[in-house]
């Protein structure tokens, strides 16, 4: 469901050819691999070109006494190019098997890149299912900015969070945002122990050997950075937000107390921010509390966006809860254009804290203006991987967004607030689209803003 392709990356394209080989008995026109990278600005390797994901079928059984993981991924896709190959993401674990369309298909593994090769070429425009079936013991990844992620033991369990490229450590797959899909996954683990994920719970079955499979069914769009497993000892609780929403919360055992009376005000922050930003994008919700030491950082997984137990206060639930509409639903084309995500969400909290703390959206701006570290580099441009998450993608992230409404008027501005996640709903947007869509709401032209909040490397003289 990606809405930006990329695709005849030669030099790439060249390098799937030595590892996959390219010449093959048969007689008609052959296709080339697809590209091992979307050439992402700021993760070149992260992605694959020459098709376009559907639907992850996910089927994972998870072992916490010997942190096995053994899965099935059966990826439902369509080739946006003849592909004689194409490459899909995964970081350690053993392939044991690969079908394409139930014929068996050769496979190849180098570094990240996992080669597919099909009995037959895939014409553009087939639709396809490709099964990949591996087990092993996922390694967690270490991200440019030293965090770690990915699929995570923890003292009984394991939970998986991955932005932005941890998913690769549980599953293969496309695994960068520009490429969205639908998700089933279905997770056994032993008897006594709950499996947690996105979306909704449709099934939950006993297994012959006593097992416990849990079913989650996520039907909008999600990206793969967006998918989360939390296994363990939890505690839920469930509740109705928004008149329809089904809420799920769950804790670990040792924090479920804790957290309770915030995990219950879930619904209530929720309907405050459909004032703010329009209609709830997705068809559950909930939040997920883990035991401190696992999670380095709270995550915005789609429906239900999980946190260590030390960083579940409400500015961050406020946080990853706008995070739903800014970065779940409408997704970034590129980690550059992660401000995107981060810059709302910001926003977001000082939105809250001006309606609910009286403390004026000005205040807040000027506190950002007035701290050094926001003024690293521009918002809309990132230097490195390592960056992506530093305080200027934050903080000044948000101060376009106040110098937008200062500039445009609260009117304006409330309308670009709701309509830009009406308009890009469920798809994914880059920064020149949101300052093209603030500029038609605007009905003028806004270069001198987005030239010194956004793009410009000079603090300015006065906030
Ligand atoms: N998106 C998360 C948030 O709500 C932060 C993710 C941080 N990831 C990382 N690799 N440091 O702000
Ligand atoms: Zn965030």
């Amino acid at each position: 469901m990606s809405q930006r392709r990329r695709t005849g990356a030669l030099a790439l394209a060249a390098l799937v050819l030595l590892v996959g080989g390219c010449t093959e008995a048969g007689g008609g026109v052959r296709g080339t691999p697809g590209a091992a990278g979307l050439r992402d600005p700021l993760f070149p390797k992260l992605g694959n070109g020459g098709y376009d994901v559907g639907h992850y079928g996910l089927t994972l059984a998870y072992d916490p006494a010997s942190g096995r993981l053994d899965g099935t991924a059966e990826i439902t896709a369509r080739a946006t190019q003849d592909l004689s190959a194409f490459n899909l993401d995964l970081a350690g674990l053993t392939v044991r098997g690969a079908t394409v369309d139930g014929a068996p298909a050769a496979y190849n593994r180098a570094g990240n890149e996992l080669t597919i090769r099909p009995r037959d070429e895939l014409p553009e425009g087939k639709e396809f299912k490709a099964t990949v079936t591996y087990t092993g013991v996922p390694e967690p990844l270490t991200d440019a900015d030293g965090s770690k992620e990915g699929w995570l033991r923890t003292a009984g369990g394991a939970v998986a969070v991955g932005e932005p490229a941890g998913s690769m450590t549980w599953f293969p797959g496309n695994h960068h945002p520009s490429d969205k899909a639908s998700y089933d996954l279905a997770l056994t683990v032993p008897a006594g122990l709950d499996a947690l994920s996105n979306g909704v719970r449709t099934a939950r079955r006993t297994e012959k050997d006593g097992r416990v499979t849990t079913v989650w069914h996520v039907p909008e769009p999600m990206a793969s950075y967006l998918a989360t497993v939390a296994i363990g000892r939890y505690e839920t609780g469930t509740a109705t937000a928004l008149g329809s929403v089904p809420v799920l919360t769950a804790a670990e055992a040792p924090v479920a107390a804790g957290s309770a009376a915030l995990r219950a005000e879930v619904p209530e922050l929720l309907a405050r921010q459909v004032k703010r930003f329009g209609p709830y994008p997705f068809s559950a919700a909930g939040a997920l509390v883990t035991e401190d030491g696992v999670l380095d950082y709270a995550l915005e997984t789609q429906t239900r966006p999980i946190f260590p137990a030390g960083s579940f206060e409400r500015t961050t639930l406020l946080h990853e809860q706008a995070h739903q509409w800014f970065g779940d639903s409408v997704t970034p084309g590129t980690w550059r254009d992660i401000w995107l995500n981060e810059g709302f969400a910001t926003y977001a909290e000082w939105l809250y804290s001006e309606e609910y703390e009286h403390v004026p959206a000005r205040t807040h701006f000027e506190r950002a203006f007035a701290q050094d570290a926001n003024w690293a580099f521009p918002p809309a441009a990132p230097p490195t991987a390592a960056n992506l998450f530093d305080p200027p993608v934050y903080q000044r992230g948000a101060m376009v967004l106040y110098k937008l409404r200062e500039t445009v008027g609260d009117r304006v501005f409330d309308e670009i607030l709701r309509g830009w996640p009406a308009k890009y709903r469920h798809a994914n947007a880059t920064t020149d689209d949101f300052t093209a869509y603030a500029e038609s709401v605007a009905g003028r032209d806004l270069d001198g803003l987005w030239d010194v909040w956004l793009y410009g490397d000079e603090k300015p003289s006065k906030p």
